[in-house]
């Protein structure tokens, strides 16, 4: 599969080094993934959610889904960013099952959907392959023409649906109207990020390679080679990662497990919070990280701090060499970066958008990187360890 057609004004070359696609020959994929359809939220109040997502991530709401469209069990948003779609539902009907799972987890990510060319053909393997399939394969239609889609279960209460649009040229889905999106305000950039770059799960103690094989064996997906068991174990915050992703890395998917540790992990929080395995981050690809930073804030949108150690490091200077920005503006904005054989990223992480301490964002500007900020994470938790050990702490 070469995937060369434009995505919404984002083009294929574009892409390739927003997100470090790499090439690759899908003859022989089992489960040829073409892209990420869209990353589908449960929201408590999706009407306010998706004015945050318009506000503060500068995304156009461009289709809609609702009572006054004839679905009277939930509302549906669906908001644009370059080639990320974004789906926020919530639940109108007291008796959908979008407010139970709402209940059970909060605010979180219901389904990672894939674009495929071939629902039927994706379903056999994976059936073949024990997946548990949540929704067998079959055609919607309306006036704009016919998706064909299927979803299969993955970890927690997750889904990956899969949607053919090939012969589809509405918004979204059937049954959703297309809307026309605000006008910017004067002088702001046309969007704050142009991709989805990977999306994180977080899997229960032990159930990491669980999860990396059901991957391999199900969707076809390959390992990337960053990521080797206990990298990211530190005394501060331990935590095991491994990451799959289809075969050009258009699709990417770390997969997270807590670690055993002096203190209790961030994955163990998000576990005891989410209820159970769920996705933890979903990584944005932006071309201008300053900027994307700069319009998050004016709109309210808070960033973890990295403290100074991190950057005033002898060892980080040494390790990151020449990046775009200078150092002191990294700093100023507490924006990390990683540097590995093929090049370098910036990348930063806000705090989590909503009530519990589950889901947050992570800002990432590659250049010629393919990694996902080992290196930054391991140099991050040290540097803080460091801070500790001054304080007496550690
Ligand atoms: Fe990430």
């Amino acid at each position: 599969m070469t995937d060369t057609q434009p995505l919404d004004d984002v083009s294929y070359d574009q892409l390739r080094q927003l997100v470090g696609l790499v090439d690759y020959d899908d003859a022989k994929d089992p489960f040829p993934v073409r892209a990420m359809d869209a990353v589908v939220f449960v929201a408590g109040n999706a009407t306010q959610t998706a004015w945050f997502y318009q506000a503060a991530f500068g995304m156009d709401l461009v289709a809609y889904s609702g009572p006054e469209t004839g679905n009277r069990d939930h509302k549906a948003f669906v908001l644009k960013s370059g080639s990320a779609r974004f789906v926020i539902k919530g639940g109108v009907d007291p008796a959908s099952p979008l407010l139970d799972h709402h209940r059970r987890h909060g605010d979180g990510v219901i389904d990672l959907a894939l674009e495929v060319d071939d629902v039927d053909r994706c379903v056999e393997h994976a059936r073949a392959q024990g997946a548990t399939i949540a929704e067998e394969p079959h055609d919607v239609s309306d006036e704009h023409g016919t998706v064909r889609r299927a979803a299969i279960q993955a970890y927690g209460e997750t889904l990956h649906s899969l949607v053919d649009r090939s012969r589809y040229a509405g918004p979204y889905l059937p049954g959703y109207e297309a809307r026309t999106p605000k006008p910017k305000p004067e002088g702001a950039p046309k969007r704050l990020f142009q991709a989805v770059d990977h999306c994180v799960g977080n899997v229960e103690l032990g159930k990491m390679d669980y999860w990396v094989d059901w991957y391999n064996r199900v969707m076809g997906f390959v390992n990337m080679a960053e990521f080797v068991g206990d990298d990211i174990a530190t005394d501060y915050s331990a935590l095991m990662s491994k990451v799959v992703s289809n075969g050009n890395h258009r699709v990417k998917f770390p997969l997270n497990e807590p670690a055993v540790s002096k203190r209790k992990s961030q994955i163990d929080e998000y576990l005891e919070f989410y209820a159970g395995a769920g996705c933890q981050h979903i990584a944005l690809a932006t071309n201008d990280i300053l900027a994307t930073i700069e319009g998050m804030k004016a709109a309210g949108v808070e960033f973890l701090d990295t403290p100074d150690s991190y950057y005033e490091d002898p060892e980080l200077r040494a390790r990151i060499g020449e990046v775009r920005l200078p150092i002191e503006e990294l700093q100023k904005h507490r924006i990390l970066v990683d540097r590995d054989e093929d090049g370098y990223l910036l990348q930063i992480f806000t705090k989590p958008i909503g009530d519990r301490p589950t889901v947050f964002y992570e800002l990432i500007e590659r250049h010629g990187s393919l990694g996902f900020g080992k290196g930054n994470f391991k140099a991050l938790f040290e540097a803080i360890e460091r801070e500790q050990e001054r304080r007496g702490n550690l």
